[in-house]
């Protein structure tokens, strides 16, 4: 019956305090594995970045952000006191460039760049003895870092697979096409977004821990103590307590030892452009979790007991179920039986299904569905924060019964997850307190680090700039 079918892929997909627990402790262990050892699936990856800024920095400098939903260009001014203006623009890639040849994707960027600084920038140089204007590059891959410009991609992630790219120095090849393309610019740090969210809230909050990207993939970095990361010789840290690591969170236990990946998990990674890689990700980010919503709802057509056995063209379709739909399904408050419930306009308008095939039972059956995938995801992300919170020590409760400002935990958080998914955040919370307690929960404050790569970019450039002057 469906309501067995529900309650097994309920059964299935649960994770309960006990459950949950075990998965954190894996967490932990991998985290401190992956600071000691180069080649670690959760790569824990220096950033090159010391520190944190404290608000008061300032200066004129581009930003580049490919990796999200978007490229996007900017042009950061940095007013000091926390303040900050920016102009941007926003670049299609289309998914030709993101699996053709990398010479193409990065030439498109470079011609994106140029274009920008045409259409929009007013601190572009005028004269050629002006020098260049220095651009951070937020680039939200998985990178071998070699110093604060310098890295070389592990791996690509979230369907892009340009061949050949693996191995390659990202800073190099980009600053080759621009010059190529005679664009006044030098690039001068290179980024991963969760490191530029991290940054960027950090300016605005005078100091943060996290910075976490829950967007079409899922990742985070803190600011950890130098000493403990022990692959990394301590010189890098020129004289500094702390780095930001990426943490590489995504990659969390592709060996499987703590996850409870479903069968319904693996279909979707099967299909997915690289199986077998980064499956704590295809649990959590907007890439998968409409298609992990609708690998459940084909299997529940599949048994009939949903649509009365039928599908649409798209249902069918890999991806056909994106996850704003899930947004949707999720925000719709009205009765199931009402003709303009959001839930069936999705299903039919959007999907295709028939009217007829859709009871008042079947939207139910949808809604539920997207709980239930919807919320293992920001249990799997509140695993991630409470294993941060444990591992740098914020995860004690404080006495009395104000917080003070200083007992605050900051998190910045991006992506469209994050700002699109009802409830996540209320699901995350509610999984930190079963993780760390309601005490340390409290003083955990999570914000929208909007477009943190704008900044976070400008920032790491201008720390960039810091670095390379004090050596000369
Ligand atoms: C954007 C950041 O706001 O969010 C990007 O500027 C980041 O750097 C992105 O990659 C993540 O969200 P999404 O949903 O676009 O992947
Ligand atoms: C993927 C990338 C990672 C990035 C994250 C969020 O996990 O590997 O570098 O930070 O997506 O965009």
């Amino acid at each position: 019956s469906l309501s067995s079918a529900l309650a097994s892929i309920e059964e299935q997909f649960d994770l309960s305090k006990i459950k949950l627990q075990g998965i954190l402790d894996r967490f932990r262990e991998r985290m401190v594995y992956g600071l000691q050892n180069h080649g670690a699936a959760m790569a824990m990856i220096p950033s090159y970045v010391t520190g944190t800024p404290d608000g008061s920095e300032k200066g004129v400098y581009l930003a580049l952000d490919l990796g999200g939903t978007n490229l996007r260009v900017c042009e950061v001014t940095l007013g000091g006191e926390g303040k900050v203006s920016m102009k941007q623009e926003k670049y299609k890639v289309s998914d030709q460039l993101k699996t053709g040849p990398v010479e193409n994707l990065f030439d498109y960027i470079a011609a994106s760049v140029a274009k920008f600084l045409k259409d929009f920038s007013s601190a572009a140089p005028q004269n050629p003895q002006d020098g260049p204007l220095l651009m951070g590059f937020t680039f939200s891959f998985p990178v071998e870092q070699t110093a604060i410009d310098r890295g070389t991609l592990i791996s690509w992630t979230k369907g892009f697979s340009c061949p050949g790219a693996v191995g390659l120095e990202v800073v190099q090849l980009l600053q080759g096409c621009l010059d190529r393309q005679h664009v006044p610019v030098r690039v001068n740090a290179l980024v991963n977004d969760t490191v530029g969210a991290l940054l960027a809230h950090a300016y605005h909050a005078k100091g943060a821990l996290l910075g976490a990207i829950f967007g079409t993939g899922t990742n985070g970095a803190y600011v950890e103590a130098v000493e403990r990361i022990g692959k990394m010789n301590a010189a890098h840290a020129h004289g500094e307590e702390t780095m930001i690591i990426n943490t590489e969170w995504g990659g969390f236990d592709d060996e499987r030892a703590a996850l409870l990946i479903t069968l319904f998990d693996n279909t979707v990674d099967r299909t997915a452009i690289r199986p077998r890689h980064h499956a704590f990700e295809k649990m959590i980010s907007g890439m998968y979790l409409g298609e992990v919503v609708r690998t459940v709802l084909i299997h529940l057509v599949d048994s009939l007991h949903l649509f009365q056995g039928f599908s649409s063209e798209l249902l069918n379709k890999q991806y056909g179920f994106d996850t704003a739909y899930v947004s949707a399904v999720l925000a719709d408050k009205k009765p199931s039986n009402s003709a303009d419930s959001p839930t069936r306009l999705v299903l039919v308008d959007t999907l295709g299904i028939k009217a007829e095939h859709v009871a008042e039972g079947d939207v139910e059956t949808v809604k539920a569905v997207c709980k239930i995938v919807g919320r293992r995801a920001a249990r799997l992300s509140s695993v991630a924060i409470a294993a941060t919170l444990q591992h740098t020590g914020h995860d004690q409760h404080r006495g009395g019964a104000e917080l003070q400002e200083s007992d605050y935990i900051d998190i910045g958080c991006d992506g469209s997850v994050y700002e699109f998914l009802p409830y996540f955040e209320e699901w995350v919370r509610e999984a930190l307190r079963d993780l760390v307690g309601e005490g340390a929960e409290k003083r955990v404050r999570m914000a929208l680090a909007k477009d943190g790569s704008g900044v976070g970019a400008a920032l790491c450039a201008l720390q960039a700039k810091k670095q390379h002057d004090r050596m000369l």
